[in-house]
């Protein structure tokens, strides 16, 4: 039988005899070979594919873990800041526990599928007139002064849930990868995964760790820079973060890896992204596209020698944001009389018959 994460890596994780063990069946994603994307880019190229958790991305690792917790310590209601997903998982878990849930995401820089998710779970959403960094301010400060539970990852049961998707991409291989890339928002993420690969290896389980390769979107790229950036953008909605709260564990996991925290353009993100789609059969959402984005940047440059096994984490399931899948495709769907002959006009205008 499949088991969640909490009763599949118990003994990695903070866990009591009274946490909750809950589960919708999350991790156990599956590591996908990017056949095409090996080819053109001489890799040996695989997949993370976090989109085929409950909610649709790697944040139902985390929040299985908070929420238990947090049911386990008396908690009645959680909190989060959120560019969408961790809203959405948050409500999900909440719902599941029989805990309110209450989640401040910034107005109109929300994926629809993201919203969607979080007002059928039953959340409480509450959207800003301001960014992420300034909702993930307001909801510390809630969550001091009063009996409500923080589930952004500054909570570290997320990170503790996270880091499981590193044993499992070490279980898919046999083995660490050379190179680990993945997306960087807040940076919890990269941080989760470095924390997994190390415990991995000093349980006996990995010979070897990857180098941790992150990738910021360039008008966020705040670590990139060095300093925070007040004013946000890219494509990619779920990493516009200016002020990432993780900052310190992502750059020493980049830096003890040896590996590098890069940025990628919204352009080179939406390259991706669709490449994915085309050329391997994966619909995710944009801002996990950035890890692949990063890995042609990577290779363009030089800095990657071929050959190299790597992992790309890819994040969020790309039905979270129909509006961009739709506005980055040159043919739009065409429509047409209802009628076979209309059919067949364009079949033949396709294939020159
Ligand atoms: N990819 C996706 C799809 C995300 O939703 C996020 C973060 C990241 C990458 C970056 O991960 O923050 O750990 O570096 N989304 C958060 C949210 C911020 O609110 O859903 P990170």
């Amino acid at each position: 039988m499949r088991k969640g994460i909490l009763e599949r890596y118990q003994e990695f994780l903070p866990l009591t005899e009274k946490t909750p063990l809950i589960t919708l069946f999350e991790g156990e994603t599956p590591l996908i070979r990017a056949e095409k994307l090996s080819e053109e880019l001489e890799l040996d190229l695989y997949l993370k594919w976090e989109g085929a958790n409950p909610t649709g991305s790697f944040k139902d690792r985390g929040m299985v873990v908070a929420i238990a917790k947090a049911k386990e310590e008396g908690s009645r209601a959680v909190m989060c800041a959120s560019t969408g997903n961790t809203s959405a998982s948050a409500a999900a878990y909440a719902a599941k526990m029989g805990l309110k849930c209450y989640v401040i995401v910034p107005h109109q820089h929300i994926a629809l599928g993201k919203m969607s998710q979080a007002v059928m779970y039953g959340a409480e959403v509450l959207a800003i007139q301001g960014n992420f960094d300034q909702a993930l301010a307001i909801v510390r400060e809630i969550t001091e002064e009063y009996p409500i539970t923080l589930v952004n990852s500054v909570n570290p049961y997320r990170i503790e849930g996270q880091k499981t998707a590193a044993f499992e991409v070490c279980e898919q291989l046999g083995e660490a990868p050379d190179i680990l890339a993945i997306p960087v928002g807040n940076a919890g993420n990269i941080s989760a995964y470095w924390k997994g690969f190390v415990e991995f290896r000093q349980a006996g389980k990995s010979g070897k760790l990857p180098q941790m390769w992150g990738f910021e979107a360039e008008g966020a790229a705040a670590i990139v820079r060095g300093e925070p950036i007040l004013q946000p953008e890219t494509i990619a909605t779920a990493i516009r973060i200016g002020n990432p709260a993780s900052w310190r564990t992502a750059v020493q996991a980049a830096q003890e890896s040896g590996g590098a925290i890069d940025s990628v353009t919204d352009e080179e993100i939406l390259e991706a992204y669709r490449k994915l789609a085309r050329l391997e059969g994966v619909f995710c959402e944009p801002a996990s596209a950035a890890s692949v984005a990063g890995a042609i940047k990577m290779r363009a440059q030089g800095k990657w020698p071929s050959g190299l096994k790597v992992v790309c984490v890819l994040t969020g399931n790309g039905l979270k944001d129909p509006t961009t899948a739709l506005e980055s495709v040159e043919v739009k769907p065409k429509v047409i009389p209802c009628e076979k002959k209309a059919v067949l006009d364009v079949i033949k205008a396709e294939e020159g018959l």
